[in-house]
């Protein structure tokens, strides 16, 4: 009904927003036990806790007191932190050394003020509350000059001021568009940027939860249908200091396996082996370079998880083995609804050991998916969580490393799209409905998954992508983001929408290059796979029955652009590498909008169409066809357009050139990138190892290498090959220093090639004072060679 008018029938209205809101009411006891802050009031109880000098936790439960415990996102434990508590009449002040959580008492209303005594954000008429049915809700002051970014995968543009969101991870297959809502993932974390300040605020509420970010009133609220008023507020006070204070609460992406930041290739489906061989073989001939290939649900006896068809497959472990051999791995979908078959051996131990999703009255529920009728594991509890993860040996045993989640929202063939809300969950003891509990479900499938593979891995790192998920799902998956079409605005809305992803947390993101649906052509294919090129995560996938979109299949033009960035991937490879170990240290994404770089630049608020790479390239997709121009953003300072090497001053528009074998590529000056050579797959090591500095007014750029063996967890042990190289320029004299920082690992390359850009007239070049020969390349760069 909701394609009709009926969906805007005055009768569907069930309450007039805002009138039965009870609002929490006077605080009418404060005490402290142990770290945590106890405040009774008329209608509700609030702990507040502090996990560091600048994170705060606010939790308000208006039936019974607040339960601090069992979050599915946060890993930080609270910490010690040192509060000053000063109580008047009015009010109580819990300080910080960096932020102040001030409580007034008549109302309670709960502010938060950095060290100046500054408001980070207030409470002002409305605070906490609820209604009678059972919603929590929090009103906040907000500022007419915010903006709002985060939210997890929205469709829409960069700034989220001025939304309505709610989360409430849902299998969308379309419409994809402005107004699309909810999707697959639900991220209820957000960062205000106001005047070139930052705090952050996530709501850690498992149901349904809308943020609504309509601001005329001077209030922005979120509420949640079920569970507690519970959120975090993280002082910031940069934007990248809010993502690492949330990383550091949520987890921090592990540096995923170095062929997982390859080119991939999948289709629904790659039927048979046959078919995957011959698909590997064009790769091969074609000198297309290609990491992964990707077995969708055919590759199952009648879709059931755990199994191969072997009449489609008759020799799994071969082909997984002779498709290594040649650097490429496969990765096959595994989806949570286990067939309902009385013969199948996983359908019998969930049975058998009660692993399902069952109700109260304890009968199983069931739900048609692929397989039809099927049962859905509990991972909430942890025994179901080893039991799933240990199955994944299937997978392990035939050398596969890489798993690909899929339906973990979960999605069911019925109106709702979802499993009986009314479903009751173990949740290890704790049981919670599925209400209160559904969007997790997809985290924890994927908790269970990681760990199951990286036990089986022997110390290898493994390569989880995942369709839904909730905070923290970095800590197990890379995400794409769900079945888009093969349309201009799909590619279009995968900019902002992965940027935001980004700022949530997950840098560790990508959509379907060339569009999953739909029928796509060879324009777009280009300029997707021009996009993709630069996205963190890079696959090329389409549905069943549409027009094929491997690299060749629109003639040699296409195929030669697409072959030409697929090759750049690989060349950008040590520059993107070297991000995303930054990222899994620091939270800090690979694919940035230029905001989180250039925060007081009020073009950049809401600049959706444009992003970077690290905080020195900009890169500017063409999204509209037939199209071989663009105005493209440069923030103050100078750039160089990495094809011409042209140099470009910032702080303005300008019209960039990209006939359609062109991406606009900008470097920003006194800086450096890294840059590799192409490969057939990651598997082929690194010897050609080149840091490009472009040099500007300062005349001075430097770099730190990161390299390490891409497949293990040594890194952790800080096994690693780290270099220091900087390089200025005066008068005629190129200086050089290079410092080992880290030598425990022996990278590929013996040699490292500098090229400095913009330079012309060098006398003499220097490598840690001594004099060293150089050379011109055909741009007339000065090139110099150093050792590893
Ligand atoms: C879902 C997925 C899509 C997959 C298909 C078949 O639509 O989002 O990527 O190809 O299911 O498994």
């Amino acid at each position: 009904m909701q394609d009709t008018s009926f969906a805007i029938h005055p009768g569907n209205k069930s309450k007039i927003e805002g009138t039965t809101f009870r609002d929490i009411g006077d605080v009418t006891s404060f005490k402290q036990e142990n770290n945590h802050f106890l405040f009774s009031c008329e209608y509700g109880r609030v702990t507040i806790v502090f996990y560091s000098n600048h994170v705060a936790r606010v939790v308000m439960n208006h039936k019974q007191d607040p339960v601090v415990e069992g979050s599915f996102a946060v890993i930080q434990k609270q910490g010690i932190v040192n509060v000053e508590v000063v109580e008047d009449k009015e009010a109580i002040r819990l300080g910080t050394d960096a932020l102040t959580v001030y409580i007034e008492k008549s109302p309670m209303r709960v502010s938060f003020l950095d060290t100046n005594g500054d408001l980070i954000i207030g409470e002002g008429q409305k605070g906490m509350g609820h209604s009678p049915s059972g919603e929590v809700i929090c009103y906040k002051q907000a500022h007419p000059d915010e903006h709002y970014y985060g939210f997890g995968e929205k469709t829409g543009f960069l700034d989220k001021q001025g939304e309505k969101m709610t989360m409430w991870n849902t299998d969308v297959y379309a419409p994809h568009n402005p107004e699309t809502d909810a999707l697959y993932q639900s991220i209820p974390f957000f960062m205000t940027l106001r005047q070139g300040r930052a705090h952050g605020l996530f709501f850690d509420n498992t149901g349904k939860t809308q943020f609504t970010m309509r601001t005329e009133d001077g209030t922005f609220h979120f509420s949640g249908e079920t569970g507690q008023m519970d959120y975090y507020i993280l002082a910031g006070p940069t934007m990248k200091e809010v993502l690492n204070q949330y990383t550091t609460l949520t987890g921090t992406m592990p540096l995923p396996p170095k062929w997982a930041l390859g080119y991939h290739q999948s289709r629904y489906s790659y039927e048979t082996e046959a078919e995957v061989r011959e698909l590997v073989g064009n790769f091969l001939n074609k000198e297309i370079p290609v990491d992964a290939i990707y077995l969708d649900i055919h590759y199952m006896d009648e879709y059931r998880v755990f199994t191969f068809d072997e009449d489609r497959f008759p020799n799994a472990k071969q082909l997984v083995a002779d498709l290594k051999e040649q650097g490429i791995r496969i990765v096959p979908i595994v989806d949570p609804g286990v067939k309902e078959d009385p013969e199948y051996v996983t359908y019998q131990e969930g049975i058998g050991d009660d692993r399902f999703c069952k109700y109260l009255e304890g009968n199983v529920y069931y739900g048609d998916v692929w397989p039809g009728k099927s049962a859905f594991p509990d991972f909430t509890n942890e025994d179901v969580q080893t039991w799933w993860g240990d199955k994944h040996t299937f997978y392990s045993d035939l050398g596969i490393e890489g798993i690909w989640n899929d339906m973990n929202e979960p999605a069911v063939f019925n109106e709702t799209k979802t499993m009986d809300t009314k479903v009751v969950h173990d949740n290890n003891g704790v049981p919670k409905t599925h209400r209160e509990l559904h969007n997790i479900y997809g985290l924890k499938m994927g908790e269970a998954t990681y760990e199951g593979m990286k036990n089986n891995l022997d110390g290898k790192r493994t390569f989880l992508l995942t369709r839904a998920g909730y905070a923290g799902v970095q800590r197990y998956a890379s995400v794409w983001t769900g079945d888009n079409r093969s349309f201009w605005e799909h590619l279009q809305l995968a900019i902002p929408m992965c940027m935001n992803l980004g700022m949530s947390g997950v840098p560790f993101c990508g959509p379907d290059v060339g569009g999953f649906a739909h029928d796509s052509n060879g324009q777009l294919l280009a300029r997707w796979t021009q996009f993709g090129t630069f996205t963190p995560y890079f696959r090329n996938h389409s549905a069943i029955g549409t027009q094929r979109q491997e690299p060749w299949s629109f003639g040699e033009d296409v195929e030669a652009n697409v072959k030409k960035y697929i090759h750049l991937r690989y060349i950008w490879m040590p520059e993107l590498y070297r991000l995303f170990k930054e990222a899994s240290v620091t939270g800090i994404p690979v694919m940035r909008p230029l905001v989180l770089e250039y925060p007081e630049d009020k073009h950049t608020f809401n600049l959706s169409d444009q992003f970077m790479i690290g905080a020195n390239v900009i890169v500017a997709p063409v999204t509209t066809p037939d199209t071989e121009q663009r105005l493209v953003y440069l923030p103050e300072g100078e750039w160089v357009n990495y094809w011409t090497d042209e140099k470009v001053s910032g702080g303005d528009h300008i019209i960039a050139k990209a006939p359609i074998d062109t991406l606009p590529l900008f470097i920003k000056v006194d800086t450096m990138i890294a840059q590799g050579s192409p490969k057939q797959s990651t598997l082929v090591q690194e010897d050609d190892y080149q840091l490009h500095a472009y040099f500007g007014v300062k005349k001075e750029a430097s770099y730190t290498i990161y390299e390490d063996d891409g497949e293990t967890f040594e890194y952790e042990n800080n096994h690693a090959f780290e270099k220091y190289v900087q390089m200025s320029y005066d008068n005629g004299v190129l200086t050089v220093t290079a410092e080992d920082v880290n030598t425990s690992y022996t990278p590929g390359f013996d040699k490292v090639t500098l090229v400095a850009h913009g330079l012309s007239d060098v006398t003499e070049a220097r490598v840690n004072g001594k004099h060293v020969q150089f050379q011109k390349n055909n741009m007339n760069n000065v090139v110099i060679t150093i050792s590893r």
